[in-house]
């Protein structure tokens, strides 16, 4: 094997990539990138390949080899296996990662106004967040992530949040009462939306999800039709209520240094291509949540109720404080902004 560049960050960080298995790393410097060099790029997310967001990481990675002639490897790492929740936003910062997709709920801490995309019923459909996202609304948030040395690359979706428990069915806001929720970690209006519940909620890594609700130390939790069908939520559940209460989206991420740091004709390749595969994952992504619902149904495992309209109009009620909550940490301006979006729908 030739040269294998690790990333194109400065020293310290370079020598922290040095721990990393198969890595060669050297020193920023464009000019000294041969045209035979092999520039390798990693890309950790959470979940399964069989889920949109590892779908497109690997879609993405596959068509820059074709498209780089091989001169750019991006090595996928699905399911925590290189990073785990919690971790992929410091690999990220240290250049020990080149790529990451966490959800918008899991960068809010950070970020608190990105926390946004959890309202719950804030949006209608994708296609009204795929507006908010390409407004004036997104370019707000966007600036946010630069200011600390990230660049967003896309927005992927995932799609609309279910719940699932394992106690009784949901279907008025007093079923949540005294039940365990796990919630996704640095997600303060998550926690927010289960306490208005009457819940309790409990933050857990995502790999550690599947074990937590199978030992029941959490009695719930809330994701994806593609998630709770990928990880095997639903054989350690019993009841899901299709409530699209909340959304979860997914923001791809680099080091705005290392970005920088690229050759320009590389650089180039991959932002093509990842905006070829955004619109391709937009689509897969709404394919194989019905999919992975309709196995669900298939399964006959989950009681599976459907949210009628004034169940809804109930919950909403109910989940009104989650609003509050939100103004009260960011101020009312994103809401604002959302409320005009959602106006001119
Ligand atoms: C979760 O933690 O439930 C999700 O964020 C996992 C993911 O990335 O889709």
């Amino acid at each position: 094997m030739g040269h294998v560049r690790c990333g194109l960050l400065p020293v310290a960080v370079a020598l922290l990539a040095l721990t990393l298995p198969g890595c060669v790393p050297r020193v920023a410097d464009n000019e000294q990138v041969s045209p035979g060099e092999t520039i390798v790029l990693r890309f950790s997310h959470v979940v399964a390949d069989n889920t949109p967001k590892g779908w497109a990481a690997r879609r993405f990675a596959a068509l820059v080899h074709e498209r780089t002639g091989g001169r750019v490897e991006v090595q996928v790492f699905p399911n925590s296996t290189l990073y785990k929740d919690g971790e992929e936003i410091d690999a990220l910062r240290a250049g020990a990662v080149h790529f990451i997709a966490p959800t918008t709920s899991k960068i809010s801490q950070m970020f608190p106004e990105w926390q946004l995309f959890d309202l719950p019923y804030a949006f209608e459909s994708v296609e009204q967040v795929h507006r908010a996202v390409d407004g004036a609304l997104g370019e707000r948030l966007y600036r946010q992530l630069e200011a600390q040395g990230m660049k967003a690359l896309a927005f992927w979706d995932n799609g609309f949040k279910q719940m699932t428990n394992s106690v009784r069915p949901l279907v008025w806001p007093g079923d949540f009462r005294g039940l365990r929720f796990r919630v996704q970690i640095n997600s303060p209006l998550l926690e927010a939306q289960f306490r208005a519940l009457g819940a309790e909620p409990r933050p857990l890594l995502f790999n550690e999800v599947y074990a937590a609700l199978a030992a029941s130390t959490v009695d719930g939790q809330e994701n994806t039709m593609s998630n709770t069908y990928s990880q095997g939520f639903y054989k350690v559940q019993r009841y899901m209520t299709v409530s699209n209460h909340g959304y979860m989206g997914y923001v791809v991420l680099t080091n705005a240094a290392f970005w920088e740091s690229l050759p320009p004709d590389i650089r180039r390749v991959l932002e093509e291509t990842m905006a070829e595969v955004t619109r391709l994952e937009r689509e897969k992504a709404l394919a194989m949540n019905r999919r992975d619902f309709e196995e669900m149904k298939k399964g006959n495992r989950l009681a599976i109720h459907l949210q009628t309209e004034e169940e809804r109009a109930s919950w909403r009620r109910a989940l009104e404080p989650v609003y509050r909550e939100f103004v009260a940490r960011v101020g009312s301006e994103p809401l604002a902004l959302l409320e005009e979006l959602r106006r001119s729908s």
